[in-house]
């Protein structure tokens, strides 16, 4: 029997508390506690960059870190950004326009990963080569676009912000 432990967190702007294992990984927390089903399980080994989801500014892959490591922390999943219920952010909007999203399965991991690039590159004032936008996307695995159009939407993003 496990001892539950409790975390307090912040999921997409909203505080929360929860009494969880501390085994949990955090990707089956996000999706089977939280019902955030807007993160993908892809390889669960950390390659494919599906279950990337933002802790305080940095991307990661939810399937390598343990729910418990979120105590105290500001997380954001991709039900943070646009929804059909609210504005999209400008990293999916670019992602639509240049053509980005077949499949979709891995398009939420992709954009949480250009929307936290893309906040470091605007705190640094940088615009980013596309070598370097390249190699932001590199933990991403797509098996629908051959990549261009989607490294086209993250150079767009950093252009425009
Ligand atoms: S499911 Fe996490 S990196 Fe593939
Ligand atoms: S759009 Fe299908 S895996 Fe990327």
């Amino acid at each position: 029997m496990y001892n539950m432990v409790e975390i307090n967190f912040i999921i997409n702007g909203s505080k929360m508390t929860k009494r969880i294992k501390p085994s949990t990984l955090l990707v089956d927390f996000i999706r089977d506690d939280l019902k955030l089903k807007g993160t993908k399980v892809g390889c669960m080994e950390g390659e494919c960059g599906a279950c990337t989801i933002i802790i305080d500014g940095t991307a990661i892959n939810s399937c390598m870190y343990l729910a418990i490591n979120i105590n105290g922390k500001n997380v954001t999943t991709i039900e943070g950004l646009g929804t059909v219920e609210k504005p999209l952010d400008l990293v999916q909007e670019k992602m639509i326009a240049h053509g980005a999203i077949q499949c979709g399965f891995c398009t939420s991991g992709v954009v949480m990963t250009t929307k936290a690039f893309s906040e470091k590159c605007k705190n640094e004032d940088k615009i980013p080569t596309r070598d370097e936008v390249k190699k932001s996307l590199e933990g991403h695995l797509c098996r629908c676009t051959g990549y261009i159009k989607i490294i086209d939407a993250a150079e767009a993003v950093y252009k425009k912000q």
